[in-house]
């Protein structure tokens, strides 16, 4: 039976991937993660969102592509970049302090001097490779609904990876993905009124040790305001 305590714990266990066995997903097992999303709350039960499935020789010549559209770039692009949305996000202060931390971790973990510029590009690179996933997943939200568009998806998306949790895979969320939507269009038949968001790279964890580096977990009073006491 499902009880408060193990709710929380499994809740708690769903960690991004960044490194995943080139394993095949089971169509059934991704079918029913994909459902398992929908157990989400939508906006007027809308769903203004659409899903892309890139695996097998989709999956490779998108990764390609996506790889090949980088080293193209003139600027790195930043994890907000999105010229179907705002082109660039600056981080506002107070929260690229937490970005950082992320990055940080991330490096440290993976023996990466802040200073090396050529293996911060490889790890940026392994993005677009999709950690070595087996399938890599596009999220569109329909531009006529504005934030609503962009909620529903982000709750379709964690509901989404606690599903691919309970069933062994791992996933990561990543911003990245939505920086070149003109290459992610090519591979997917998408009406316009449908704008890229970001990806998710999706799969069996590998033993990797980048996969057990846990992300800091803010206080919840650092995001609370005011109190029931006043
Ligand atoms: C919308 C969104 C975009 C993200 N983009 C990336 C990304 O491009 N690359 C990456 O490695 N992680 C990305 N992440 C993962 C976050 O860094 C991660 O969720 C956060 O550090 C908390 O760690 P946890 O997911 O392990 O709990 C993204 C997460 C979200 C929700």
């Amino acid at each position: 039976m499902l009880t408060n305590e193990n709710w929380q714990e499994f809740a708690a266990s769903r960690r991004s991937t960044r490194d995943f066995l080139p394993t095949e997903i089971p169509a059934e097992v991704l079918h029913d993660v994909l459902t398992d999303g929908l157990t989400a709350p939508s906006w007027s039960n809308t769903r203004p969102f659409m899903i892309g499935i890139a695996q097998g020789e989709k999956r490779d010549r998108l990764s390609k592509a996506l790889v090949t559209r980088l080293g193209n770039s003139a600027e790195l692009p930043g994890m907000g970049a999105n010229p179907d949305f705002t082109h660039e996000i600056p981080y506002p202060e107070g929260l690229i302090e937490r970005s950082m931390r992320v990055g940080k971790g991330i490096y440290d973990t993976l023996g990466i001097d802040r200073n090396d510029s050529a293996a911060r590009f490889r790890f940026l690179e392994r993005n677009y490779e999709f950690f070595g996933a087996p399938t890599a997943l596009f999220f569109f939200a329909h531009r006529g609904l504005d934030r609503f568009a962009t909620m529903d998806l982000g709750f379709y998306m964690e509901a989404l990876m606690l599903s691919a949790k309970a069933k062994g895979l791992g996933t990561c969320a990543q911003g990245y993905l939505g920086n070149y939507p003109e290459t992610v269009k090519e591979e997917f038949d998408i009406s316009d009124d449908y704008a890229l968001v970001c990806g998710m790279s999706i799969g069996y964890p590998s033993d990797h040790p980048i996969n057990s580096w846990k992300a800091e977990r803010l206080p919840i009073e650092e995001l609370i305001v005011g109190s029931s006491e006043n």
